[in-house]
Parts: structure tokens; sequence; C-alpha cells
């Protein structure tokens, strides 16, 4: 069974090439956000999930924590990334271990970045061969886990540990919130961005979006919106914008 939370699409790509190749069902979290419920299953829990701040989301993690999990109990999990997981595997070794899951590893899959309230994101053209390159690796983790086998544990180095450590820590309270977007007179009141978010954390108030406060800046109304009419700040300003989430 695989789990899914995804922001702007890379996740839910990655999850989908690895539910075929491995012949197993594929559930969004998105949608399940809520909910608090007992999945069972004869086959191996796999979750995907992008990378924010060099760890699974937090959201993601509490999810997994209010979730029951039945049957095969062993878990795997694949973070897309821009570039780094830092030492992501040993945080969701630490989840395995309070839900008394068999962890069998963490796979990083670089996908291109989707943060455009914070970094450069890049152009269609430099996406799609991201995506090329990626689906090679998808292809390879999804072959491991066919075969049963333990995902490799990569080296982790003191930045890795300070990324993942520390750093997330102060990020969440520091950084991840949503007072910085704004949207512009180009809305055409579509309520896309509303629909999509995926903490349900925008309301359409006199047909223009307005956020709530309980944002994990997943990316997917600034991303997603048809007309490019959301920013954050000023950094988003004359950037391309990264979305590829199927309905
Ligand atoms: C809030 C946030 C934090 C991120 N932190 C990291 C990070 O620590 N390392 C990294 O390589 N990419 C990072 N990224 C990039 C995403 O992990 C990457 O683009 C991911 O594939 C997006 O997945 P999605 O399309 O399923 O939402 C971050 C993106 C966001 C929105
Ligand atoms: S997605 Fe864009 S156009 Fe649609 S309501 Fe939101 S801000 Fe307006
Ligand atoms: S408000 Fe936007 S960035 Fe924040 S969680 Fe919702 S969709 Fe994601």
């Amino acid at each position: 069974m695989i789990f899914y939370f995804s922001g702007t699409g890379n996740s839910q790509l990655a999850a989908k090439q690895i539910g075929k190749a491995i012949g197993d069902e594929v559930l969004s979290i998105n949608q399940r956000m809520k909910t608090k419920r007992t999945y069972t299953s004869k086959h191996p829990f796999v979750f995907v999930a992008p990378t924010y701040c060099w760890r699974m989301p937090r959201v993601v993690w509490q999810w997994i924590m209010d979730q029951q999990f039945e049957g095969c109990r062993e878990a795997y999990f694949i973070l897309t990334c821009g570039g780094s997981v830092g030492n992501a595997r040993s945080y969701a070794k630490k989840l395995c271990d309070k839900k008394k899951l068999r962890f069998r590893g963490l796979a990083p899959v670089i996908m291109p970045e989707n943060y455009v309230a914070m970094f450069s994101t890049p152009d269609k053209d430099e996406s799609k061969i991201i995506i090329e390159k990626a689906t090679r690796a998808i292809a390879r983790w999804s072959d491991m886990i066919r075969a049963g086998k333990d995902l490799p544990a990569p080296d982790v180095s003191i930045k890795d540990r300070i990324q993942s450590g520390p750093v997330n820590v102060v990020y969440y309270p520091l950084i991840v919130r949503d007072k910085g977007f704004h949207v512009s007179d180009g809305c055409i009141s579509c309520g896309k961005c509303a629909r999509r978010c995926p903490l349900e954390n925008i309301r359409m108030v006199d047909k223009k979006p307005v956020w709530l406060g309980n944002c994990t800046h997943c990316m997917a109304c600034i991303g997603g919106c048809p007309v490019e009419a959301i920013e954050y700040k000023k950094t988003s300003q004359g950037k391309p914008r990264y979305y590829i989430m199927e309905e």
C-alpha cells in the first residue's frame, strides 16, 4: 500500500510510478489529512513525500502517527527533494520505532525544486530533464521494494545532521507561515487554490483567497494558480511556477 503527500505533484508522480512498478494501490494523504483510521495490507507500506527542511514534512509525520497499520508491518520511505534529504533517514527510523513498524529504509529522488517562496525553480525544459532522471531512480527503488530488499543507507555528514536536526527545529516556527502570501488583481476567482490546499487553509472571501494561518508551505496554492496571481512576499516575483499535480 503506497501513500503519498504532495504539494505540487512530484511525490504524486513518484508514488504512481512506484505503484505501477510494484503492482500495489496508491492512496493520497492529501485527501485523508483529517482522518484517523486503520490500514491493512499484506504488502509493505510505502510512504512517498517531499522533503521539507531535510526531513519528511511534519504534517506527514503527524499523519502517520495518527493512523494504525496492520498486516505487513514493513515501511519504506521515498522522499522527493530538490537536492538533498540530509539525515531524514534517521528520523523516519525513529518514527517507525514509535509506530512499531519495521523500517526498510529511506531513499531520495531528486526532482524539480518547487519552493518558489524561497528558491529558484526550474523552467519546463529543465524540469523535463530532471524528471526523466528521477524516473530512473524511482524504477531502481521500486525494484528493491518489489524484491523485499532494504533501501541502502547513505553516508551522513555533520552538515546533514545539523540541517535535519537543529535547522529543521527552528525552521518551522521562524519560516513556515502564510503571512507572506498575497493575491494580485489578476485573480480570476476560480477557487483552485482553496480547493487544493491540503490543510484547508484558504477561504474564498469576496471571491479572493484569504490564508487562515495553518500552512505547511507546500506551494500548491502559489504553484498551481492558473494565472500566477499569487506571490509570496517579493521572493516569488518573476520566477517560474512549478506544478504537475493531477486532480
Ligand atoms: C517547504 C519546503 C521545504 C523544502 N526543503 C527541501 C530540502 O530540505 N531539501 C531539498 O532537497 N528540497 C527541499 N524542498 C524541495 C521539495 O522537497 C521538492 O521540490 C519536492 O519534490 C516537492 O514535492 P511535491 O511536488 O510532491 O510537493 C523543499 C520544498 C518546500 C516547499
Ligand atoms: S487559484 Fe489563482 S485565480 Fe484561482 S482563486 Fe486562487 S488566486 Fe485566484
Ligand atoms: S496555504 Fe498554500 S502553501 Fe500553505 S498549505 Fe495551503 S496550499 Fe500549501
